[in-house]
Parts: structure tokens; C-alpha cells; sequence
């Protein structure tokens, strides 16, 4: 399993923040997806939010018609986002629980909660061929509820595991990062692809990228805040380095 190449997904969204902050065309984040692509992603993620704060929807077309790499479209389970995507049509949709008020996703989604009506969301999406994925916490109910509706792909929510670890709390961050691998393994004998993501950094994604059932790891903002004083191509080259040091166990 180790032997099986971790993909990198570019999350662009804060280059349209940057842009958003004047109303005007600069930074492009389709111009940051191009160079994403060119440094080594695997793939280009945008979360187009409800409140449209970053991403918008002329985003999503043109990175559609520029990017020859895979997008995941990360949405909430409303309708508008359902219609969106079916427009679209993009490689993978990656349901993510949205809040107005939060800066960021910062829970995983309540599929156990939810169950049915997120069966009937997804099918459409998976009838119209996009992987679809669910963002969830590393927690045993959500993986079998995740399971139980027929997601082939589920995304671990690593927030938890990033913010004890900036915060020097090293117990917890260990306990996370074994909630993690333990669901990671959990998940992947359901037969589900497992991908991970937010608040991944240089410091520590490496033993989240060591974790063998983990496919894709998906970074955003880590990236494009390195890319102002790097530029985004190194920061995704040394991202890279980083995450395939981890799979080759150096
Ligand atoms: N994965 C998902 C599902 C997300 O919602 C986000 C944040 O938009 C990320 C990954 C990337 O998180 P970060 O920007 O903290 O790297």
C-alpha cells in the first residue's frame, strides 16, 4: 500500500480571499491552479461557500476550462450547491458542513445525523460521475453512517490534530494522530479511499502523509501563505518533498 503515490491536492480558495479584499482580478486563482499544476499538484481544490467570501462561481468555470488536473469541488449539502456541481460535472465534490459565522470548516459533517437526506444529495452527483466525498471527523459512527449511504471516498478532518500540535499540546496531538491512523485503517477496510486535510503545514504533515491507507491530502492555506514569501511553486515543491519523504519512511 505504501508503494502507492500520496496525491496532493492544492486547495486555491485564500488566493480569491486576497483578491476578494479589493474587488478587483489580482491575485487569479486560476493563475495560482496553473502554477499549482506545473509545480507537481495532483490535483486543484475550491470551496465555493455560500456567502461566495473566496471561490466564485465564474472561479469554478474557468478553472474548469484551464486546469488539466482533477478539481474537487468542496460544497455544503444545499440545493444550490447540488445544481451547481451537476452543472459542472467536476472530477470529485467533497461535502463539507458550512456555518456563515465560522471562518473556516471546522467540524467534520454530521453524516450519521443525516443520513438519509444525504443519501438522496449524493446520488445525482454520483449518477453524474463526480467522486464524491464526505469531510468528516475521524470518528467510527460517521465512517460506517459514510459507509452505510455509499461514499466511496471520505476525507479526515486533521484540524484537531494540527492546532495540538502548533499549540505544543503533544499528548493530545498524539491521541489525535492515532484517531486518525486507527480510523484511516477502519475506513480503508469498508473498501473507502481515504483522504485528509486542514491546517496541514510543513511542521506536520509528515506522519499524516505516513499513514498508508491516506490517498490524498488536500492543503490550502499553509500553502498559499508560504507562497508570499516563498512563491506558491516552491511551497508546493517542498510540500511535495515532505509528503513523499513520509511515504518512502525517511
Ligand atoms: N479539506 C477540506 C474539506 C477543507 O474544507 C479545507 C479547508 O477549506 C481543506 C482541506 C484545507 O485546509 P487548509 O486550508 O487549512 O489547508
Amino acid at each position: 500500500m505504501t508503494e502507492e503515490k500520496l496525491r496532493l491536492g492544492v486547495n486555491i480558495d485564500h488566493v480569491a480571499t486576497v483578491r476578494n479584499a479589493r474587488g478587483g482580478t489580482t491575485p487569479d486563482p486560476v493563475r495560482a491552479a496553473l502554477l499549482a499544476q506545473q509545480a507537481g499538484a495532483d490535483g486543484i481544490t475550491a470551496h465555493l461557500r455560500e456567502d461566495r467570501r473566496h471561490i466564485t462561481d465564474s472561479d469554478i468555470e474557468k478553472l474548469m476550462e484551464a486546469i488539466s488536473i482533477p478539481l474537487n469541488l468542496e460544497m455544503a449539502a444545499t440545493d444550490e450547491m447540488q445544481k451547481i456541481a451537476l452543472r459542472h460535472t467536476p472530477h470529485a465534490v467533497c461535502i463539507v458542513p458550512e456555518k456563515r459565522e465560522e471562518r473556516t470548516t471546522e467540524g467534520g459533517l454530521e453524516v450519521a445525523r443525516d443520513e438519509n437526506r444525504l443519501a438522496h444529495f449524493i446520488a445525482p452527483l454520483r449518477g453524474a460521475g463526480c467522486r464524491v466525498s464526505m469531510f468528516i471527523a475521524a470518528d467510527r459512527h460517521q465512517i460506517e453512517a459514510a459507509h452505510r449511504i455509499g461514499t466511496p471516498v471520505i476525507e479526515l478532518h486533521t484540524g484537531a490534530y494540527c492546532d495540538a500540535h502548533a499549540a505544543g499540546r503533544l499528548e493530545e496531538r498524539d491521541a489525535e494522530l492515532e484517531k486518525l491512523r486507527s480510523m484511516a485503517t477502519f475506513a480503508h477496510e469498508f473498501g473507502m479511499e481515504v483522504h485528509a486535510g486542514h491546517g496541514l503545514t510543513y511542521d506536520c504533515v509528515q506522519p499524516v502523509a505516513a499513514c498508508p491507507e491516506v490517498r490524498e491530502l488536500n492543503i490550502g492555506h499553509f500553502l498559499i501563505a508560504e507562497a508570499i514569501f516563498s512563491g506558491l511553486e516552491t511551497a508546493v515543491l517542498r510540500m511535495r518533498v515532505l509528503m513523499d519523504e513520509a511515504r518512502a519512511g525517511r
